[in-house]
């Protein structure tokens, strides 16, 4: 069975003003089809066809890792947002935030920092292990999967994430996505 491109969560112009449904058009219906298309073509006639996309991911390296994760982390991603998203979360994750970073606030600027300053393409993570919670930025496709650790919440800072809407500001779009777009539900459930 070959992969396949999940559904958007959302319209592609659901995000706006944060993220236009431009960005979100390109986003979702070129690049993170493309990596789909990618994984296709590459895994036919190998070990991985048929393989579960975490399969793949956790035994692979190279261009198959790459367009695998890729599809991952941007699956994961647009989980993470919704219209009407951002500001601060409540409840046991907001408890767990506290104990892990001293307070939700505390959090939030220390992402949103790790976000801004993270260099060249990746992603900014909000993740979980045996040793708590933690703020991590990966590069490319890099992802937490890949070392021991549970994914809770993610920032694509690849500039084809922000450019058409930001230029070059991309702690404009951290802003935004902090303040107006993350799914605070999502990542609750991701916390279990
Ligand atoms: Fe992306």
């Amino acid at each position: 069975m070959a992969f396949e491109l999940p559904p958007l969560p959302y319209p592609t112009d659901a995000l706006m003003p944060h993220i236009s449904e431009t960005t979100i058009s390109f986003h979702y219906g070129k690049h993170h089809a493309a990596y789909v298309k990618n994984l296709n073509d590459l895994v036919a006639g190998t070990e991985f066809a048929g393989k579960s996309l975490e399969d793949v991911i956790t035994s692979s390296d190279g261009k198959i890792f790459n367009n695998a994760a890729q599809i991952w982390n941007h699956t994961f991603y647009w989980k993470g947002m919704k219209p009407g998203g951002g500001g601060a979360p409540t409840g046991p994750l907001a408890e767990a935030l506290t104990t892990a970073f001293g307070s939700v606030d505390e959090f939030l600027k220390t992402f949103a920092a790790e976000a801004k300053a993270a260099f060249g393409s990746g992603w900014t993570w909000l993740v979980k292990s045996d040793a708590g919670l933690a703020i991590t930025t990966t590069a490319n496709a890099d992802l937490p999967m890949k070392h021991g650790q549970t994914a809770l919440l993610t920032i694509d800072v690849w500039e084809h994430a922000y450019y058409l809407d930001y230029q070059n500001l991309r702690p404009s779009y951290v802003d935004a996505f902090l303040e107006h777009l993350v799914n605070w539900d999502f990542v609750a459930a991701n916390l279990g």
